[in-house]
């Protein structure tokens, strides 16, 4: 597991459990909501990201994007974020994605939010 970065917003953040991380496979999307936050667990080569869920760009589900060695690709546009820094790598969305910082405990998924 390699902790994602944060913007610096959550200083005092809460750790939520997202899922199981045996239930997450390789190369696969996990999506679920919080509060007012809508969040996209990733497993990208085996390391576990979490990022925002909705494309800065026109609100797609990033969710029903597609995952590639660049990041996940959002369904509507093809813009590819960067899961690691939430930056995206080519137009047209030029907003990065909010990105948290993941744990794991006892195979379960946390997410810092
Ligand atoms: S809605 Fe995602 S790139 Fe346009």
């Amino acid at each position: 597991m390699k902790p994602t970065t944060n913007t610096g917003d959550s200083i005092l953040g809460t750790w939520i459990k997202a899922c199981s991380k045996d239930k997450l496979g390789n190369n696969e999307m996990f999506s679920f909501d919080h509060d007012t936050k809508h969040l996209l667990i990733s497993n990208l080569n085996g390391m576990i990201y979490a990022t925002d869920r909705i494309c800065t760009h026109a609100e797609a589900d990033l969710s029903t994007g597609f995952l590639s060695d660049e990041g996940v690709r959002c369904p509507l546009h093809l813009s590819v974020f960067n899961l690691e820094n939430g930056k995206p790598q080519n137009l047209p969305a030029e907003e990065p994605l909010k990105t948290y910082n993941v744990k794991i405990d006892q195979n379960e998924i946390y997410v810092e939010v």
